[in-house]
Order: C-alpha cells, then structure tokens, then sequence
C-alpha cells in the first residue's frame, strides 16, 4: 500500500501516546545512518460479524523481536505481555474497525556521527490500517533475483534488522522493474532461501519442502503457523532442507508465507507455470484455513489471536447477537 499514514493516529513512541505527527526523531539518529535497528511486523484483522479486532500471534512476534533486538545490543525493557498490552490499547484508542499492519521498531537512539553502537536505546510501536500487501488470489510471479541473500555472518536474516531490508529494497525493485510480483534469493551457494519479504514453501511428492531455520531466512511466524495448519488440517508434513532452484520449476504446488502476504499461491516463477499454472488445490486450501484462523473464526487457533476490545464497546444485546453469529460459523 502506497498511502501516507494519517498524521492524526496514535502511536506509543517515548513512554505514552502521542499523535503520530509529534512522533519525530532527530537527523543525526543512529539507527537512521546505520540501520541499527530491529522492527516487527503484526497483523491484526476485523471480524465484521463479531465485531472484533483480532491481533494475530503478538506475543510470539514481541517475543522474536526481543531476542532479536538482543543481538544489536537493544533493550527494550517491556515484557512480551506488556508490549501486547500496549499495541491492544493503541488499537482502542484510534478506534480502528479495519485490518491493520502493527509495527514496532527499537533503535540505537544517540544523536551522534560514529558506527559503534552504544546503550541509549529507543523504541515506538505504530499501526496502521492495512488491507493486501499483494493482490495474490490468482496466483503470482516470482522471479529469482540477481542480488544474492544477506548471511548469517554478514547480517543476520533471522532479525528483522533495518540495515538488512536494504537487501531485500534491492531484490523488491529489480523484480517490480522486470514485471514479477516478488524476488526469490538465492544464497551464496545457489540454494533458494526465501521472497523479499516472505517464506517460501514447495509441494513435491505430496510433501511440503521449505528452507530450514540455518538457511538464511527469517524464521516466519506465519510459516511456524502454516506449518501447523498444514498438519493438524490437512496431515501434511513439512520437510525442512536445501531446496535448489531448479526445483521450483519442477514442484506441484509453489507459495509464499508471511505477515504481509499471508499465504500467496506462485503461479510462474521465472516465467515458467508451476504445474498447471493455476493456484494448487492444497495452497489455496492452506490459504482459506489460515485466513478463518486468523479471523477467529476456527476454535483452535484462537490461541493465537488476542482481542482488541473482548465485546467491551458494545451493548448487552449486541454482544449475545455476535456470540449467536460467530458459533453458527465455527
Ligand atoms: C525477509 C522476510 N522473510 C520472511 C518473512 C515472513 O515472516 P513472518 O511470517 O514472521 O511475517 C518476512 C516478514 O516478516 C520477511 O521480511
């Protein structure tokens, strides 16, 4: 989405909630030169009939985002619950009913010239009202790069590090400038690793493949999700290895995974149908499940979700009016 946020929204940025417009950082800000800082990326999606908002996994992304933020040396002193805490009442105070996009992001903070980090440390947490990241319904196409993925030993992929993004800004153009919907990267050995902002999953021989955690990716929490779904629904399993290119011309079914895009079906890669050239049954069944999960509507994963307002801005009646609705779709 291209739009500029409303400048009216509230943030949490310095201890409290302040509009988005008085949220400013200083030109000299370290992170700002040098990329030290660490962001997340959470979703949260509106259920018209409940009435509700529905943060999707906030405590495992807040956990995430901690550990990886203990790799730049950033401390963000908040514990997971309280970090939800705060991204619920953020979401209460801009009254949002619509889907969102949540972004935390912690920095190194000093307003100085000079690469080595210190302690001074600051973090925000904004979100936005957000609707598809990619118009993925029919399938997209996806073309390797010619930039190859960040490792381990340079900058690690595992952490949304903001200095990273700057490989996956590079990877995102050329493939929007060639006409493809996304970039897949290689490593430097020529494996697959992931899309520029996604997990990569292929069906082969009725089993689903995806890079293992080692293999320069971001270790997804929608692909930790899917993985689950894939099981419990579907009793597929999830193989964890290498993957070479050539193989994503040969597989049965190709998609993408993550926060942004949710799961999107890869119709061509490189400008070659995968199998039949349309969206593979098990992925598109993949992305119907995840998509009820995510909007509360499948009983067992609602542990994943956290509700914004738990029925609290309606009325008595209204509320028993929801509960009568959800349980007639669950
Ligand atoms: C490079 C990269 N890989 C994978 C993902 C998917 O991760 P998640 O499912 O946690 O959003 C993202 C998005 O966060 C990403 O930026």
């Amino acid at each position: 989405m291209k739009m500029d946020a409303d400048p009216s929204l509230i943030v949490f940025f310095e201890g409290r909630y302040a509009p988005m417009r008085e949220a400013r950082i200083g030109i000299l800000t370290h992170a700002l030169h040098y990329g030290t800082g660490v962001f997340e990326g959470i979703r949260a999606y509106w259920n018209e009939t409940a009435e509700e908002l529905y943060i999707l996994r906030p405590t495992e992304h807040y956990q995430r985002w901690k550990q990886n933020c203990g790799i730049l040396h950033i401390d963000v002193p908040l514990s997971p619950e309280e970090l939800c805490s705060i991204t619920a009442e953020l979401a209460r105070r801009n009254a949002f009913r619509a889907d969102l996009y949540i972004r935390p992001l912690a920095y190194k903070s000093a307003e100085r010239i000079g690469v080595a980090i210190d302690d001074q440390d600051a973090f925000f947490i904004a979100a936005v009202p957000y609707g598809e990241y990619l118009d993925s319904q029919n399938g997209l196409h996806a073309g390797v790069s010619s930039w190859r993925r960040i490792e381990d030993n340079a900058i690690p992929p595992r952490a949304k590090i903001c200095g990273a993004y700057a490989n996956s800004a590079l990877a995102s153009d050329e493939a929007r400038r060639s006409g493809f919907d996304e970039a897949l990267l290689l490593d430097e050995t020529g494996h697959v690793t992931e899309g520029a902002t996604c997990n990569l999953f292929m069906l082969r021989n009725g089993r689903l493949i995806t890079p293992a955690a080692t293999g320069s990716i971001l270790e997804g929490i929608t692909r930790d999700s899917v993985i689950e779904i894939a099981a419990r629904e579907l009793g597929l399993e999830t193989v964890e290895r290498p993957v070479a290119r050539s193989e994503l011309y040969v597989c049965d079914e190709l998609f993408l995974t993550g926060t942004a895009v949710g799961v999107a079906p890869v119709v061509r890669v490189d400008h070659r149908p995968v199998a039949a050239g349309a969206v593979g049954d098990l992925t598109g069944r993949l992305r119907q499940l995840y998509f009820e999960a995510a909007h509360g509507r499948l009983p067992a994963y609602r542990k994943w979700l956290l509700p914004v307002y738990a029925g609290a801005h309606l009325g008595k009646r209204k509320q028993n009016a929801a509960r009568a609705a959800e349980a007639t779709l669950v």
